[in-house]
């Protein structure tokens, strides 16, 4: 699975790119992630890759031409037709990244990872190559690289031999084992810390009795914070522990 990234800062990535679990995503060619440097596609003299907004007022805007031939390099090296490799633009106007999204990329050959800065990306631009285009969320930041290694760190811990053990992800929020719910609390040594102890089920020993108190803790962990996801588990009851939580 390869990945291009477009970025004026492709420095930023490195630290990401060769650290923990990623690192062993990205050194062992499971991922492949190649940096492209939108400078090296500048126009002019003045190696310009932003321009004043047409109608005036603040900030910059990215140019159409230096990601045209940026866009055009990569397809080239990649030798692959763009239903093939889609370009990703990471914007607050795109579909909000979720686990869905990031669970059915694992079965396709990559993406081509454009981050904007300044204001944004020629809408012309945009319009012509842009495949998707996915939101980190209802906040502004001030590049798309920060997403773009949110997808990629997304994807990598999914893939075989990336985590220490492959079932890790398996127990982890959003993921179908879990009926779509959030984890259930976790707690490791010392027994008591600051006066509190850890639940009795965990201690027990009793595999089966600590799987159904996962269990109901996901409900109960769902039914506080996020409610809305609880549609996905029909039919499972909330256990009456639930009803104690504070609104
Ligand atoms: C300062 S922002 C531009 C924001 C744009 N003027 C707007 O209001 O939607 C610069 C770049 O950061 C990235 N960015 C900012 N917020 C983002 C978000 N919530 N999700 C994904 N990308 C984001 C985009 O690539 C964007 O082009």
């Amino acid at each position: 699975m390869r990945f291009d990234v477009i970025t004026l800062f492709p420095d930023i990535f490195v630290p990401f790119l060769e650290q923990g679990v990623n690192r062993r995503a990205f050194e062992s060619q499971i991922m492949q992630v190649k940096l492209w440097n939108l400078r090296d596609y500048a126009l002019g003299q003045y190696k310009r890759v932003d321009d004043r907004p047409y109608g005036g007022g603040a900030g910059m805007v990215m140019m159409a031409e230096p990601l045209f031939q940026c866009l055009s390099a990569i397809r080239q090296e990649r030798g692959e037709e763009r239903l093939e490799c889609p370009l990703i633009f990471f914007t607050p106007t795109g579909q909000r990244l979720n686990h869905q999204l990031v669970q059915t990329w694992d079965t396709k050959r990559g993406a081509i990872l454009l981050c904007g800065r300044y204001e944004g990306v020629d809408q012309r631009f945009i319009d012509l190559y842009v495949d998707l285009m996915i939101s980190m969320g209802d906040f502004v930041l001030s590049g798309g690289e920060i997403p773009a290694m949110a997808f990629l760190d997304a994807i990598a811990r999914l893939q075989p031999g990336v985590l220490n053990s492959d079932e890790s992800h398996q127990f982890d929020s959003f993921h179908e084992n879990l009926d779509g719910l959030l984890d259930c609390p976790h707690f490791t040594r010392p027994e008591i810390w600051q006066g509190r102890g850890v639940p009795t089920e965990l201690m027990s020993g009793h595999h089966e009795n600590i799987q159904n108190w996962r269990k109901q803790q996901s409900l109960i962990v769902t039914k506080q914070h996020r409610p809305e996801l609880l549609g996905n588990s029909e039919g499972r009851s909330i256990p009456s522990k639930s009803k104690e939580l504070k609104k």
